[in-house]
């Protein structure tokens, strides 16, 4: 196998000098600041006191360099890895689960991944609140990013923009190097609203090695190795993914839960075919069944029956959605089971 040097490369890769010139460099830069400041060079027009917080500041800031970075740093080195921890080496291949023949080299495809700015859009990091918001599209609690899912990567580069969705688990949920290669190509072909950008410039490797990369996300390298064929999640109803959308775009993500946490308004999760408490307009109390027309019903009309122990503060969707927007809503809450 051939041995890459990236300049890049991480300190953690790099030899024992390396941290041997940092220690020398560093203590010899205190020791010389800590000299200027109380030693010879002492320039006699400062006051005491001045001397006294210059140096107190040199000492809190390398305390706070030792705190906030070496120390994490080195200890973050004995997380251990998870089993899908992602260790891919270079010039280590893996052939396309989705059967397609092709293969790919998952390390080269990290670093064209980093060339080409995908971390201006996308994650690599599933945080917990994404599954309540339900940016994690779907995701289960057990595929919440953990540390140590990053200790191998080369480099960590967890994005922060989150204009396109999450992508640390994409391998699982569509294990297809072929899928992934046509998307770069022409994202508009299967979403046509699409805002990524087409990668259609891409050299073949470089796609094939990128749709590796994604592939290899998400997924234990060990199966992958193995040729295991990850099984993809079951397909998702696309109005699930619509009404989730929507629960985010149309704002009910302020006031309702999708996991069972208080807010302004009652939580989704197990909510569809569930007997809810309601107070009618005239103050009677009564249970009423969450059906289909009961959830229309409470988007276009809340006050109708005000769910007890809440306050009529929802405002009216009564001609905000198409039926098939609606519909979407519905199907989302069904799914929250
Ligand atoms: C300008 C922002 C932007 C950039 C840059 C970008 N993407 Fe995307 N990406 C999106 C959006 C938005 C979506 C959701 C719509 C779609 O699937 O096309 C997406 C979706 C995806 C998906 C999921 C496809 C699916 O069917 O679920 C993958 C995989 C992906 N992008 C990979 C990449 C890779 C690899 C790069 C870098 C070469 C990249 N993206 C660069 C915005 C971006
Ligand atoms: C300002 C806060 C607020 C917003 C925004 C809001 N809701 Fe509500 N929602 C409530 C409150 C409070 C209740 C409980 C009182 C009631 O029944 O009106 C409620 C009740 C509901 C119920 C009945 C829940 C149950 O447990 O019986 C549904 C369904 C519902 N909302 C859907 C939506 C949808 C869909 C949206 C977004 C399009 C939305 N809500 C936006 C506050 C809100």
């Amino acid at each position: 196998m051939q041995h890459q040097h990236q300049p890049w490369q991480a300190p953690s890769e790099a030899s024992g000098v390396y941290w041997v010139l940092v220690v020398l460099v560093g203590a010899g830069l205190l020791a010389f600041m800590l000299w200027a400041l109380y030693g010879k060079m002492r320039p006699r027009r400062w006051t005491t006191a001045g001397y006294h917080a210059l140096g107190a500041l040199v000492i809190i800031m390398t305390l706070f360099t030792l705190v906030l970075y070496i120390i994490p740093a080195n200890q973050a080195q004995q997380i251990p890895p998870t089993a899908r921890a992602w260790d891919w080496k270079p010039g280590e291949t893996i052939k396309d689960p989705g059967g397609s023949g092709l293969e790919g080299e998952p390390y080269r495809g990290y670093l064209v991944y980093l060339a080409n700015g995908c971390t201006y859009c996308h994650t690599l990091y599933l945080r917990p609140e994404d599954l309540k918001t339900g940016w994690a599209e779907g995701a289960k609690p057990d595929e919440v990013s953990q540390m140590g899912d990053f200790v191998h990567f080369p480099f960590t580069m967890l994005g922060t923009q989150r204009d396109g969705p999450d992508l640390s688990i994409i391998g699982r949920k569509i294990p297809d190097m072929k899928y992934h290669i046509d998307h770069l190509v022409d994202p508009r072909k299967f979403k046509p609203k699409s805002v990524m950008p087409t990668y259609r410039y891409l050299s073949e490797r470089d796609l094939r090695d990128l749709a590796a990369f994604l592939v290899s996300l998400g997924n234990e390298p060990q199966k992958l190795r193995a040729g295991v064929t990850p099984t993809p999640p079951p397909a998702e109803d696309p109005r699930i993914a619509k009404g989730r959308e929507l629960y985010r775009s149309a704002g009910c993500v302020a006031c309702h839960s999708v996991d069972g946490s208080p807010n302004v308004g009652p939580t989704w999760k197990g909510l569809f075919e569930h007997e809810v408490e309601v107070v009618l307009p005239d103050g009677t109390e009564t249970k009423v069944l969450a059906d289909e027309a009961y959830l229309r019903e409470s988007i276009e009309q809340p006050a109708a029956k005000i769910v007890k122990g809440f306050q009529n503060v929802m405002p009216s969707y009564a001609g905000r959605f198409t039926d098939e927007e609606l519909q979407a809503l519905i199907e989302y809450i069904k799914s929250l089971r």
